[in-house]
């Protein structure tokens, strides 16, 4: 869920509809304001996207008043309804609250309210947290905030707002992120900066158990004992503009194009006279060489980074590298300690399941890296040492550019251990960086020669079912290949090891099922081309999909073929990616779908 919250001069509501349409890609199943309109507290939510409740408000204008709180919504507890959309208002009226995260003791406090006579209108656990509050609250919202959150349990962003007093607007925050942003005679806070970026660059992180007072002119945040803290400041670097789509049809294809840059800027600060160099990491060399084992923990495309990791550096580092996902790591008691580097990956840095792991990964004693995109995240801030990607802000639920530069920061992490534990020859490391550099350009050529993945999307789109096969780091790519078709175009798409099909799966192979075949290995191309052979047979119709080499050889046997530019083997990944990218974005076009904001999903998970 997305919330924002705003105190000033001007007319609240349409800065806060403006702030919600920048956070809908973290939920966008209801949407909904409270504003102060002078005498009450008026909320207007509803089902369904923003532009709907957008022109019910005729754009905010039939909301006046200075001061008010927006949520966009990701249904946890109760299903999409306007009952159930935020903000929830207490039962005198006085309180309206907007939440991001799981009441995971609601039940319990609901059922102690429900015995003093409390009636409830919403299935929400947050509707909990209003009533709570009218409940604690005697003339002072700051003290029913303390104790309304130390009451609670589980995971929250609040925003919150008091008819008694207008003049101030109330924000909370445990394991789900909050930031503020301090404006000129107004002041913000939101789920994250792209809501708050038109209006000021001026943000600070809340952490947790913090309470934060929000006036007109000024901000004070207080532990949870009420003692004000200091807080540190920090100016956004990137402009508005960034988080816009700047005439592209689509944020994702926005950043499907993007990513030249966004791995040129990842890449460019990291190499340095031919060397991978990190500056302020903390992990000395005879830390790497005194490792047992390597851990990758992260959720969706982020583990499939991870999947390609594992077989980069298992190859290069001699070393063992488990992947696992991080909602199952959580509780597998895994077998972690001092000798275990865990690697956690994530766009956001705030997926709940990560965040849980890597503190899960903590407690054991392991050291803890994290590879996160957005700056001052809960993960960033909480890992033993972070690596940024510097994707910039990326808005499409489908992740490519953070893919892309997740994936080229793993193999920079494999160059320097390889570097330091001394099992990279120099020439192969050298050859390495050389190729790693071009690999900007070399995506930029994939999207140059676009129309041809258009044109294989507009033949196949209406398949019901669709499989990635390949092996090594291309079942990686498949993985992630799969995932993208699934997300937006809504196919059935599964990725398999192409020499595990055979062992169950290919009895789903009939006439014209498409197999996407990945063939980026020269030692592995003629184990893929008998794999092929094994699906043609039973009907199905290939695309396949290869280095510029061996492309002549695959058009012998697959119906038709993508070709891509040649580099090391073990980069093929960051260029294979990309035509998987544009032929989901392709299907889901000719489809009609809701390309960046695919039904169900959200982009950044902050409840388990
Ligand atoms: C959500 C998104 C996925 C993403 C995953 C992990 O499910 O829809 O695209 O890969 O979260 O997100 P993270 O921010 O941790 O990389």
């Amino acid at each position: 869920c997305g919330i924002v919250g705003y105190i000033g001069k001007e007319e609240a509501a349409p800065i806060l509809l403006d702030g919600l349409s920048k956070l809908e890609y973290r939920g966008y199943d209801s949407a909904g304001v409270a504003v102060f309109t002078g005498k009450e507290l008026k909320v207007i939510k509803s089902k369904g996207r923003l532009k709907l409740l957008s022109d019910m408000l005729d754009g905010g204008r039939a909301l006046p008043g200075t001061v008010g709180l927006g949520h966009t919504r990701w249904a946890t507890h109760g299903e999409p309804s306007d009952l159930n959309a935020h903000p929830h208002l207490s039962h005198s009226g006085k309180i309206a609250v907007v939440h991001n995260g799981i009441i995971e003791n609601y039940m319990r406090l609901k059922e102690m309210l429900l015995a003093k006579g409390v009636t409830f209108r919403s299935d929400t656990d947050t509707e909990v947290v209003a009533q709570l509050l009218d409940y604690f609250y005697e003339g002072d919202i700051l003290k029913a905030v303390a104790k309304t959150v130390d009451r609670l349990e589980g995971s929250y962003a609040l925003g919150i707002v008091c008819s008694d007093c207008p003049d101030r607007l109330v924000a909370a925050r445990k394991d789900a992120p909050l930031i503020l942003g301090y404006g000129k005679s107004c002041n913000f806070m939101a789920s994250d900066v792209t809501a708050v970026i038109r209006y000021t660059k001026d943000v600070c992180y809340l952490d947790d158990g913090e309470i934060a007072v929000l006036k007109e002119g000024e901000i004070t945040v207080y532990n949870s004992i009420l003692t004000p803290v200091e807080k540190q400041r920090s100016r956004v670097d990137w402009e508005i503009s960034a988080a816009e789509k700047g005439g592209y049809e689509h944020f994702m294809f926005k950043e499907i194009m993007e990513q030249p840059k966004a791995v040129r800027d990842t890449l460019s600060p990291r190499i340095k006279n031919g060397r991978v160099v990190f500056e302020n990491l903390s992990l000395t060399e005879e830390y790497v060489r005194s490792l047992n084992r390597i851990l990758i923990v992260a959720c969706g495309s982020s583990y499939h980074v991870g999947m390609n990791a594992k077989y980069i550096m298992e190859k290069l580092l001699r070393k063992p590298v488990e992947v696992v996902l991080a909602s199952e790591f959580r509780y597998c008691d895994p077998i972690v300690d001092e000798s275990s580097l865990v690697i956690v990956i994530s766009q956001s840095g705030e997926t709940a399941d990560t965040l849980a792991a890597l503190r899960e990964a903590k407690r054991r004693g392991a050291r803890t890296l994290a590879v996160v995109n957005v700056v001052g995240s809960s993960i960033a801030k909480e890992a033993n040492d972070v690596i940024y990607t510097w994707a910039g802000p990326e808005i499409a639920v489908a992740t490519t550019k953070a893919y892309s530069t997740q994936l080229v920061i793993l193999y920079l992490i494999t160059l320097r251990f390889g570097e330091l534990l001394g099992t990279i020859a120099p020439e192969e490391y050298d050859a390495i960086v050389a190729e790693l550099q071009r690999i900007p350009s070399k995506i930029e050529e994939i999207l140059e020669h676009r129309e041809k993945i258009q044109y294989y999307a507009s033949i196949y789109f209406n398949n019901s079912s669709i499989f990635f096969i390949g092996r090594n780091l291309d079942y990686a790519i498949c993985m992630e290949g799969s995932l993208k078709l699934k997300e937006i175009s809504y196919i059935h798409s599964e990725a398999y090891a192409a020499g595990e099909l055979k062992h169950g799966t290919i009895s789903l192979i009939e006439d014209g099922t498409l197999v996407v075949a990945m063939a980026n290995h020269g030692r592995l191309f003629d184990k893929m081309v008998s794999n092929i052979k094994e699906v043609k047979a039973r009907g199905a119709d290939v695309l396949g999909l290869t280095g510029a080499k061996h492309a002549r050889a695959l058009e012998q046997v697959a119906d038709n073929v993508i070709s891509i530019p040649e580099t090391h083997e073990i980069l093929m990944p960051s260029l294979a990616v990309i035509p998987l990218q544009l032929f989901s974005y392709y299907v889901a076009l000719q489809r009609g779908c809701d390309i960046d904001k695919p039904r169900n999903l959200a982009k950044s998970v902050t409840v388990e």
